[in-house]
């Protein structure tokens, strides 16, 4: 082959590497779906909204995500099914929702185990964390990328003050349809009533149940105050909502694609931490502002943290991976082992 010949054989080869490459980006550029449980202005909301902003910036524009706010993609429990088998890219969904199909992070749903926010950051972004991603994919076939923080589930409810557990007797409780928050409540005397997210402001308002439990920006965001009174200071649950993504969806990315998507998720956990620190306060302000009564839980709230912990705690250390597990966990908060 002469000079002449191979030049033009290098500069057709690269030619064509150079068209399929172009043709190969813009084939895979791409407008991820993203469902949200909640509505607009919640914690769900603010990681969604980062999420997008960085992942847009880290390729340059070539991938998007577009986020479909309020369950409009189902309910949270049914989006992890969608992930699962790849008929849905992203979703952002309450830790208590992922429970059912990974039950080892049921850890992060035990009863006053979780006392704060740099708890909630530690067991998260720690050793534990991940542990709890690999978990979730190896049970769920969706990887978790990033992370929501939205405070404590405080319990509100449209008849009366509620103080103590005793009160809660005439007041009909929805919780998600998770095994560990049925049995908080049971530990507090009562049948709870398991319903998904979805269904929840409706059910409030037609009266089918009088109460829930969740954060105050979720109380804020749905519009809760329209149809709730009381608000009971409870910290038995700091919620912690992850965003995840679609295994066969993140392997069907490029290496350089899924260190974006990955990067994405850290940003938006980072901005989750200061948004909830920094609108937490205004907002239970806002909800008084607007009618709600809010009062603590009774001495302290020791007879609800005792019934918790003592008849929960034991009956889900096999789920969540024995004892030591748990013990573990406590460790690594800096707390005594039981
Ligand atoms: C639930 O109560 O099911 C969830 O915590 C709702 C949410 O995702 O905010």
């Amino acid at each position: 082959m002469n000079a002449k010949t191979k030049i033009a054989k290098a500069v057709s080869l690269s030619v064509c590497l150079a068209v399929s490459a172009a043709f190969g980006t813009l084939a895979q550029a791409k407008t991820f779906k993203v469902a949200v449980g909640d509505a607009a202005g919640g914690t769900q909301h603010e990681l969604g909204k980062k999420f997008q902003e960085v992942l847009k910036e880290k390729t340059g524009g070539k991938h998007d995500a577009q986020l479909f706010l309020n369950g409009q993609l189902g309910s949270e429990q049914d989006t992890i099914n969608d992930a699962a088998m790849g008929t849905l890219d992203f979703s952002i969904l309450a830790i208590n929702n992922v429970t059912p199909f990974s039950p080892s992070v049921g850890v992060l749903t035990l009863p006053y185990l979780i006392q704060s926010l740099d708890d909630a950051i530690e067991l998260t972004q720690g050793r534990v964390g991940q542990q709890l991603v690999d978990n979730t994919l190896r049970d769920a076939g969706v990887r978790i990328i990033g992370w929501a923080y939205s405070g404590f589930r405080v319990l509100t409810n449209s008849k009366h003050p509620v103080t103590k557990p005793d009160d809660l007797n005439d007041v009909v409780v929805r919780v998600p349809k998770n095994a560990i928050m049925i049995d908080s409540y049971k530990s507090w005397g009562i049948n709870p009533t398991p319903m998904a997210w979805s269904e929840t402001f409706t059910a409030l308002q037609q009266g089918v149940v009088d109460g829930q439990d969740n954060p105050y920006i979720t109380v804020y965001a749905m519009k809760f105050d329209e149809v709730q009174k009381y608000v009971t200071n409870l910290r038995y649950l700091f919620s912690i909502e992850p965003l995840i993504v679609s295994e066969a969806v993140f392997q069907d990315q490029s290496e350089e694609d899924q260190q974006a998507i990955l990067a994405a998720g850290k940003a938006a956990t980072e901005h989750s931490a200061l948004w909830l620190t920094a609108q937490e306060t205004r907002i239970k302000q806002e909800l008084t502002e607007k009618g709600m009564e809010i009062v603590e839980p009774a001495n302290g709230e020791q007879e609800w943290i005792d019934l918790a912990t003592s008849q929960v705690w034991p009956k889900y250390y096999d789920s969540i991976g024995g004892k030591d597990v748990l013990n573990d966990v406590l460790k690594s908060l800096g707390r005594d082992e039981i």
